[in-house]
């Protein structure tokens, strides 16, 4: 029978374009997907913006757009994302759309009328000035622990103290800088600590839906407090005007917590996509045999886990069958954070003319059916796709295609010798295993197993040495048949890896003359068929692209009045500037780095009693035998960092322009003579 999937990812917020945390998360789910539909299934795969809550509100008004419009933008860029890294979406709305919003009202209606709704009257901080009730992370003030100014509403950065907004020392509005007042109001709670709730979640999280790291960590939800009451407490779930998102029925100015329509927003764009097919919504989502899955982060499992199993389950309405749940992406081992400007560009990626299935296979490779995260690593990146996919596996068809194009007129052996024979057998018996890795979402090891058959094929290869068969015209047959193997062969494989390179298997089936390839299709043989003329399939891996891709964009055109192109930085306190240790240094030893068109590695004295090493970007406008001897400062306190080439231990200071290409020049940064190794400048 059909398989019936209703296959979502999780709905990003609409405030900025996708990191490459979104675009793992989609690729992960992508490749399931066309996994599914490959063996038959029927998938619809649909996701949509998340567009409401205080952040988003706050982020238009400062834009000066009303939050429509500025989400409007952001939803207006996303395509250029999913069609260039080939994320086959069915659907993509937004969570403002008037079927999440009637959507919304109903589960909620249903949940008032089960009983499951109450009103309580709570104190929370209002910013007087603003006029509006302030969320946590907009509420700062010094930690009540340790006194150091600026914390957020939550916890202390400085000594981690976890703490209630109430209890910082001079709060502030991080919106007004005003003092914020405390004031009462009646908010609305989903009681989820009902113990019709309860034991239902307690079912729900532990019958296997979950994978089991997944259910041991939700089960802590339901241990007992110090007070013998189970942890899940009711949910918050109403916000005060002002703002962005649905009203809630009969309460006039409470609106639902965008968490609370959010995952809505998977049914609202389900419907939205049923609507446009003249299909029947509610129909659909009644077929028992329907399977819903939603693939989320490890930073969103409570809603996914608890609240809304809940919302649907006691609003009437079905519930998913799997969440699935990923990891972080992390780049160089850094997590990925915008101030620091590290992490990958997805849309630079492509801008760079990168392949975005390069990043596919790469994902792939890394990826479990585990809540690991992964990193990125730009060698084990270039040496996945440059050794492994191209040397490999499209090898194998290059080897091959010439020979059968011009001496067979392209035209496969109609039968081949026992030894090719088995190979090929060899490679379809795996194709149940395979599937079963994909299926369970063991990308990695679904991609070593594919990789381990084209290493069988290449032996092959090897073995048969069709460049010294193509010598010899009383070996015409062999050559015919070793060709016809390596093709066949290939078909199999990009088959196995069509999941994941779909355009990659799109050009593979124009090339071999083939209608759309399927799990099945790996099982039959071609037999006698004429293949079409081989074009070049893919690339290797430009090390020096990948290198670009790490660094920071070019600034935006700023005003003339930016002193050497950019703004100042906000202000900051001396005790700011005093967290920067600053230290005068010697260059030892400067040297150019093999492989880098942009760095010099330099070797330091920071009078230590050892030596540094620090990388730096200067290349363009200092030889090594300027630079040796000389003096410089350098920023002694940073956070080591992983580079391509090595681990750099520091930052020279150099002024430069931030349009480097409009106004080039770099200055390394040189004391007044005297100033010796070690001391601080300040
Ligand atoms: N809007 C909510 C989700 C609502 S679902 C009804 C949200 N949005 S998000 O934009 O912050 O994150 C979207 C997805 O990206 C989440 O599943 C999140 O876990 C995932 N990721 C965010 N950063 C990530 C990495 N660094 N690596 C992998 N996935 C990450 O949360
Ligand atoms: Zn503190």
């Amino acid at each position: 029978m059909t398989q019936k999937l209703f296959v979502t990812t999780a709905l990003p917020y609409a405030n900025a374009g996708f990191h490459i945390g979104h675009m793992m998360e989609y690729i992960q789910a992508d490749i399931w997907v066309r996994f599914q539909r490959m063996r038959g299934a029927q998938v619809n795969f649909v996701c949509a913006d998340d567009a409401h809550g205080a952040p988003i509100m706050i982020a238009a008004e400062r834009a000066g757009k009303t939050p429509q419009a500025f989400v409007a933008e952001i939803a207006a860029g996303r395509k250029q994302y999913l069609d260039g890294f080939h994320i086959g979406f069915d659907n993509w709305h937004s969570t403002d759309a008037p079927e999440n919003h009637q959507l919304a009202r109903e589960i909620y209606l249903a949940l008032r009328k089960n009983e499951l709704i109450d009103v309580r009257t709570i104190e929370q901080f209002f910013d007087p000035v603003k006029g509006m009730f302030l969320p946590d992370r907009y509420i700062k003030g010094e930690c009540p622990n340790c006194g150091t100014k600026d914390q957020y509403g939550d916890n202390c950065e400085n000594c981690g103290a976890v703490y209630l907004p109430t209890d910082l020392k001079h709060p502030y509005s991080a919106l007004s800088g005003a003092r914020p007042e405390l004031r009462t109001s009646e908010h609305y709670f989903f009681r989820l600590s009902d113990p019709r709730c309860v034991e239902y979640l307690q079912n729900w999280t532990q019958d296997g839906k979950l994978q089991p790291e997944v259910a041991n960590k939700v089960r802590e939800w339901f241990a007992l407090d110090e007070h013998g009451v189970i942890r899940l407490g009711d949910w918050d779930i109403s916000r005060d005007a002002p703002y962005f998102g649905i009203e809630i029925p009969d309460a006039p100015g409470k609106y639902f917590y965008v968490w609370l329509d959010a995952p809505v927003g998977y049914l609202a764009s389900l419907k939205n996509l049923f609507h446009k097919r003249g299909e029947d919504f509610e129909a659909y989502l009644a077929d028992p045999q329907l399977r819903q899955v939603h693939f989320i982060g490890k930073d969103i499992v409570t809603f996914h886990t608890l609240f809304w199993p809940a919302m649907l389950h006691f609003s009437g309405r079905k519930v998913p069958d799997n969440v699935y749940v990923h990891g972080f992406i992390t780049v160089g081992g850094d997590k990925m954070s915008k101030s620091r400007g590290t992490g990958i560009s997805p849309l630079r990626y492509l801008e760079l003319g990168l392949d975005a299935q390069w990043l596919r296979y790469y994902i792939a490779a890394k990826l479990n059916a585990r809540v690991e995260d992964i990193d990125f690593n730009p060698e084990d990146f270039v040496a996945r796709v440059n050794a492994d996919l191209v040397g490999k596996y499209i090898n194998i068809a290059s080897r091959a295609a010439g020979f059968l194009t011009k001496r067979f007129d392209g035209r496969l052996a109609a039968d081949v010798g026992v030894e090719g024979r088995a190979l090929l057998d060899g490679l379809r018996a795996h194709g149940a295993t395979v599937q079963q890795l994909y299926d369970e979402r063991e990308f990695g090891k679904a991609v070593r197993e594919i990789m381990l058959l084209a290493d069988r094929v290449n032996e092959y290869v090897d073995q048969h040495k069709p460049w010294e068969l193509a010598k010899r015209d009383d070996r015409r047959d062999a050559l015919h048949d070793v060709c016809t193997v390596c093709i066949e062969a290939f078909r199999v494989l990009t088959i196995y890896l069509k999941p994941i390179l779909p355009a990659l298997a799109a050009r593979v089936e124009a090339f071999l003359n083939v209608g759309p390839l399927d799990f099945a299709d790996a099982q039959r043989a071609l037999g006698s068929h004429r293949i079409g003329a081989y074009q070049h399939l893919m690339q290797r891996v430009d090390p020096d692209k990948l290198e670009a891709l790490f660094e920071a964009p070019a600034a935006p055109a700023t005003p003339a009045a930016a002193p050497g192109g950019e703004a100042l930085a906000p202000q900051i306190g001396i005790d700011d500037f005093a967290k920067v240790d600053l230290r005068i240094a010697q260059i030892v030893v400067a040297e150019a780095v093999p492989g880098s068109s942009k760095l010099l590695k330099l070797t330091l004295d920071v009078g230590e009693g050892r030596h540094r090493t620090v990388f730096s970007g200067i290349k363009s406008a200092y030889t090594p035998e300027q630079l040796t001897g000389k003096f410089t400062v350098v920023v002694a306190n940073l956070a080591p960092r992983n580079m391509k080439f090595g681990v750099s231990e520091g930052m020279v200071l150099a002024a430069s322009h931030a349009d480097e290409k409009q106004h080039p020049g770099l200055y390394v940064l040189e004391p007044w003579p005297g100033a010796t190794p070690g001391l601080r400048v300040r």
